[in-house]
């Protein structure tokens, strides 16, 4: 699960920093000038459905400009092998994100038809873990090796998505916080706060789970979901394990079908351009008072331009290597770049036969049936995980076919994929893309600082979530 955080430059002085808009309690003052036009910088989920809320809030009447330096959708992306598209970055929603549920309501998408699949664990020498078809199989295995932990770690987890889901409530009546600390305070007091502060690990073992269940189950699960160990930070960590819950979706044709449907609902206009500068000015208004107005910069097809707007949206992460915007006449100073890191995840997807015997000495291709793979850290080959993926739309009589034949496999890896491992991994190889994402944030705990200047309002909009089951595909 990832949140979207969106930094909002408001110049509406008459708009309640806690209240925005027009929704709001019946206390909430209306704004007495309604803005004419929005900047938004991004076209991925978060700049897409702030479009979306911003013409519901504002109605006809305001300009939405969305700049996209990239492809719509962002981090949402499918590539095509062999006249099918697959999902290469973020591929699976969680069942509490109810705006995306509401997303794909309202723009008549539907969700993909399941297939059903198995899931593994590979600790670098054989599978810890396969899934049976039986349910009662699993559970029993599972509380065989590891007691009640599954079940207290699920227990857990539900009752933190509990506290989570009141963003829904304060969304609704209009909230908004002015920083990431007072929203996450909001929903669940000190508690949120306090898994900053210690590792998924320290947490774990504060919650009474066994060192080994850590390792063998936890481990490949944050693995998989980020690229990172359990030496993340609690509250990814818990995000990446409400990632390993059941009812895991996705939209049929794919995910970034959702971003350029919110654009065309929401009538904004999709400028194709990398915002390079945005500049806080002032003018005088005809009330005596000073207004300001933000002078976005931009670089286009057609050389640099400028336009200027009443309220600026950014809803591209400010970090080193992703979105490079100098901001001038802020004060304090607005830094271009926010602290800390993305951590990179090469997507590789491989149409080609998987090496079987490379996690199971003793298994024959043909009977082997598990499509979700995930490592723990004795993995040496240097792979977070491995599965075989289903097209983003599936035909009717679809079904996965056992690794003895061709199949679409997707390998997530820190590094990309050297000729060596891809030998290692496959017998044979019809096609190889790679994709190399900044991915989400380095999440080790305490580099994590999550407060940006205080002369901007930063309000998580919207909550997109982690895999299906134990993966994120
Ligand atoms: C490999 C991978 C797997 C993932 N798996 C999942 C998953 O299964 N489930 C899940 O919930 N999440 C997953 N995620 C995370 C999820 O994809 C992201 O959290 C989400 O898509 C981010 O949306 P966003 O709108 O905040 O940012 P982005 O999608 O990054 O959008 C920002 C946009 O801004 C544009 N931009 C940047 N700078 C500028 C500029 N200066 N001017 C103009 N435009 C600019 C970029 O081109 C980009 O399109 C995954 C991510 C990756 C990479
Ligand atoms: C987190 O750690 C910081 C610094 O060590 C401390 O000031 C703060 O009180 C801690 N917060 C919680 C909720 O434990
Ligand atoms: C498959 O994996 C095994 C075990 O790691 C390895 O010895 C072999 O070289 C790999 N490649 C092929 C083509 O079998």
């Amino acid at each position: 699960m990832i949140y979207i955080g969106l930094v909002v430059l408001k110049s509406q002085e008459d708009l309640d920093p806690h209240h925005v808009g027009s929704r709001g309690l019946a206390s909430a003052p209306e704004p007495r000038h309604p803005p004419k036009n929005i900047a938004i910088v991004g076209a991925g989920i978060g700049g897409t459905s702030a479009a979306y809320f911003l013409r519901q809030e504002f109605g006809p009447g305001v300009k939405i400009d969305v700049y996209e330096s990239g492809t719509v959708g962002g981090r949402l992306a499918t590539e095509a092998i062999d006249g099918r598209d697959y999902e290469t970055g973020g591929s699976i929603i969680h069942p509490l994100n109810l705006h995306m549920k509401q997303f794909v309501d309202k723009l008549g998408l539907s969700i993909r038809a399941e297939v059903p699949s198995k899931m593994g664990i590979f600790n670098g020498k054989e599978l810890t873990f396969e899934e049976s078809d039986w349910f009662i199989v699993n559970f029993l295995r599972m509380m065989w090796n590891h007691g009640f932990n599954p079940l207290r770690m699920h227990m857990w987890v539900e009752g933190l998505l509990d506290k989570f889901m009141r963003i829904y409530q304060y969304q609704q009546f209009s909230y908004s916080f002015s920083t990431v600390e007072r929203m996450l305070h909001a929903m669940n007091g000190d508690e949120f706060l306090a898994l900053l502060n210690q590792t998924l690990e320290e947490a774990m073992l504060a919650h009474g789970f066994s060192q080994t269940f850590i390792n063998e189950i936890v481990t490949p699960i944050s693995r998989v979901n980020y690229g990172q160990s359990v030496r993340l930070h609690a509250f990814v960590g818990a995000i990446a394990l409400a990632g390993a819950e059941s009812g895991q979706w996705a939209v049929d044709g794919g995910n970034k079908r959702v971003c350029s449907g919110l654009l065309y609902h929401s009538k904004a206009e999709l400028i194709p351009a990398r915002v390079s500068n945005i500049a806080l000015k002032t003018r005088p208004s005809k009330s005596g008072t000073i207004t300001n107005f933000y002078e976005l910069n931009y670089v286009g097809d057609s050389g640099s331009a400028h336009s200027l707007y009443d309220i600026v949206v950014l809803a591209t992460p400010l970090h080193l290597g992703l979105s490079d915007i100098s901001f001038s006449g802020f004060s304090p100073a607005l830094s271009s770049h926010f602290p800390g890191h993305y951590h990179q995840t090469v997507s590789t997807l491989v149409h080609g036969r998987l090496n079987v015997s490379f996690l199971d000495a003793k298994r024959k291709a043909s009977d082997f049936f598990v499509s979700e793979i995930s490592t723990t850290d004795g993995e040496k080959l240097g792979i977070s995980s491995l599965s075989c993926l289903d097209p983003v739309h599936i035909t009717p009589g679809y079904t996965r076919p056992p690794a003895s034949q061709t199949a679409v496999w997707k390998v997530f890896s820190p590094e990309p994929l050297t000729e060596e491992q891809l030998k290692t991994l496959f017998i044979s190889r019809e096609h190889v893309s790679e994709k190399r994402w900044l991915a989400y944030p380095s999440t080790k705990h305490q580099s994590v600082k999550l407060r940006p200047s205080s002369s901007i309002t930063a309000s998580i909009t919207s909550v997109l979530s982690s895999g299906r089951r134990q993966q994120w595909r």
